[in-house]
């Protein structure tokens, strides 16, 4: 098996013992890939690294699996892999909980400007307490907005409803069933979702439909001085009308983990203070990589063996 990154210890240990596990070294990735997948069955891919039509083609006639480690596909040309008859599967159901929680520390840091003191106490320039400094908002009790209430989504709800008091409201293509809902608004109408979020989250694959979907007109919809997160996919959103709405005051502060050409960061946002930047982290726990890693082991080994594992994309 090929990977494209190095693996965690244990996870490494766990894939050598059915594979031969090839790691790249200091030769890019992409160059690597074709020449390295001779005689290999199998791909372990991650997000920001698009497995685009053409990397599809050069992998050697061996290859018969991609494992994405991630629940999102759209790093991979899904079509390409299908007409080389290659299987893709990914990482569902074990991420929801370590994303969740982490777009609420996003929330929280962007609400409350923790990121930007914490730079000005590492620089030395903090002159002590004062009344008027490092003023934020409370995340407490505000209305927060789900765009993609998915497993991740539902997740954030609870944490931000039982712990925080916040008031949800969604959008999504479809109304969830009560119970799924939990007491969230489903707002089938866009413009009614905008407005009632005063805290949005982004938590929706990227698809052509969510393309640039956090765009100029959506931003002026939301409360002044909103918060908005994206720990979904950084094609979702318009960075330069983002940044716009970040420096005009109308979105009052920002995190994103996530970016449309990853480790690339899009330069408008580095010189703004009230950003949140971070590496694509939102699931990197010791317990999710763990849970992450061994799914898409299994399930590759699965289809290698002539099984159907349930985490088959297609
Ligand atoms: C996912 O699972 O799609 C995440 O973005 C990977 O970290």
């Amino acid at each position: 098996m090929v990977t494209v990154r190095r693996l965690p210890t244990s996870l490494a240990a766990r894939a050598s013992a059915t594979f031969d596990l090839r790691i790249p070294g200091e030769q890019p990735v992409r160059d690597w890939l074709a020449e390295a997948s001779h005689g290999a069955d199998a791909v372990l891919c991650v997000p920001g690294l698009p497995i685009n039509a053409d990397i599809i083609a050069s992998l050697a006639p061996s290859v018969r699996v991609i494992g994405t480690f991630s629940v999102g596909v759209d790093h991979i040309d899904l079509a390409a892999a299908r007409d080389r008859g290659i299987a893709i599967v990914n990482t569902p159901g074990v991420l929801s909980r370590s994303t969740a929680e982490f777009t609420m520390l996003l929330l929280l840091a962007a609400a409350r400007r923790s990121t930007e003191a914490e730079r000005l106490v590492r620089a030395g320039r903090w002159q002590g307490a004062a009344p008027g400094e490092f003023l934020g908002v409370d995340v407490f009790g505000k209305r927060l907005g789900i765009f993609g209430m998915g497993h991740i989504g539902q997740a954030l709800a609870r944490i931000a409803g039982a712990g925080f008091g916040m008031e949800v409201h969604y959008h999504n293509r479809s109304r969830l069933s009560p119970a799924e809902e939990a007491g969230a608004t489903y707002h089938a109408d866009e413009n009614s979702f905008l407005a009632a979020s005063q805290m949005l989250c982004l938590l929706a694959p990227a698809s052509p439909s969510t393309k640039l979907w956090l765009n100029a007109d959506r931003l002026r919809k939301l409360p002044a001085g909103a918060v908005v997160v994206n720990t979904a996919r950084g094609v979702l959103v318009d960075d330069d009308a983002l940044a716009a709405a970040l420096r005009s005051g109308q979105v009052a502060a920002a995190a994103l983990d996530v970016f449309p050409r990853e480790p690339e960061v899009p330069a408008v946002y580095l010189a703004l203070e009230n950003v949140v930047l971070t590496p694509h982290i939102a699931t990197a726990t010791v317990e999710t990589r763990e849970a992450m890693g061994k799914l898409v082991i299994d399930g590759i080994s699965a289809c290698l063996e002539g099984r159907r594992p349930a985490n088959l994309v297609t």
